[in-house]
């Protein structure tokens, strides 16, 4: 079944979405891809500045990311070599000593807002064209090596809807079915959850097990906006690992998944390659599991929920921010239907 016909959403609300790698893109090199089902060009000029455009031709409408090429700091069209700077606006006319004219933004080509965090590109979304009206906030700390280990970035795509795989951290009950190894029974504790910005937090309590041991865990969410979600699970004091997932919706029905992995230094080495090893293989697994169950799932407007099962209303509730027509979101139920389930 398309995924579309699964999730009454629609499929981009805005936000900072996965962009790419930077160190994917080589200097003078140019990628394209779907975001928020509109075609993008991203390219790396000679000195290095990354910049992501529509793709088409202000004056002919040629393709720049099929033949285009990057001269200086400027790419150049395939078409008639029209070339144009990383503000966007025309910068020469190889046949002609004059510019076009440049007002209201014709004649330049539109560029999108980008934030390269972590060595990663994140793009902004908006559904109704506005410059970026919130913030990613990435932990500088996650950058500094004597207290995080180097990244290890696992990847995805699947047949979903982004707001699915973020509602998945307020999904409590999931965890001791879907993620019974480590839950094994355990329905985690919800401590604290806050839905009262453009991001969301939650912050739940239970014991972890790793290879027969139990763990006391805390695990710490924040997500900002539906693109952008942290997970730092802490065990004992001793080990953490932080997981960034960061997601993109790409072409009708599909989601780009990056998952961004790190651990805790520890003054112990053994420690550090347990870590690793635990790290390397037990969340990616993880992560299949999820996706077993969104890959064919469907949206429920209504659910029908358990008093204990985790603040889902709420978190759909916070969702609707995103959105800007009423229409793209499913009306929420009454509230007197929410009693226990928050
Ligand atoms: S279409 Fe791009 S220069 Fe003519
Ligand atoms: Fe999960």
């Amino acid at each position: 079944m398309h995924a579309h016909s699964r999730f009454p959403l629609t499929h981009n609300p805005s936000g900072w979405y996965y962009g790419f790698i930077s160190t994917d893109l080589k200097p003078k090199e140019i990628k394209n891809f779907t975001l928020c089902d509109k075609e993008v060009v991203a390219y790396k000029t000679e000195q290095g500045t990354i910049n992501v455009i529509d793709p088409f031709c202000p004056h002919l409408g040629a393709h720049l990311g099929h033949g285009g090429k990057i001269v200086g700091e400027n790419i150049e069209c395939p078409f008639h070599a029209w070339q144009f700077g990383t503000d966007g606006k025309c910068a020469n006319v190889p046949y002609s000593d004059g510019l076009p004219p440049q007002k209201n933004n014709r004649g330049c080509i539109n560029h999108w807002p980008i934030k390269e965090v972590q060595d990663i590109v994140y793009i902004w979304y908006d559904n109704e064209g506005n410059e970026p009206w919130f913030d990613i906030d990435i932990p500088a700390e996650l950058s500094d090596r004597s207290i995080w280990s180097k990244p290890k970035i696992y990847s995805w795509t699947l047949d979903s809807h982004i707001q699915e795989l973020v509602e998945n951290a307020v999904d409590t009950a999931h965890f001791t079915k879907v993620h019974e190894k480590t839950y094994k029974n355990i329905l985690p504790k919800v401590d604290e959850s806050d839905f009262s910005s453009t991001s969301f937090s939650i912050t739940t309590t239970s014991d972890f097990d790793v290879l027969g041991k139990k763990y006391p865990t805390t695990v710490f969410v924040r997500c900002d906006g539906l693109g952008v979600m942290h997970v730092e699970s802490l065990f004992t004091d001793k080990m953490g690992l932080h997981l960034t997932m960061a997601m993109r919706p790409a072409a009708a029905g599909k989601v780009e998944l990056r998952a961004i992995i790190q651990h805790r230094i520890s003054k112990n080495p053994l420690l550090n390659v347990f870590q690793r090893l635990f790290a390397m293989d037990f969340f990616p697994n993880e992560v299949e599991h999820d996706i077993k169950i969104w890959k064919n799932k469907r949206y429920v407007p209504k659910p029908v929920l358990s008093k204990d099962d985790g603040p889902i209303m709420p978190f759909r509730k916070w969702c609707e921010q995103f959105y800007s027509s009423p229409d793209s979101v499913q009306p929420m139920i009454a509230s007197d239907t929410l009693k226990g389930a928050a």
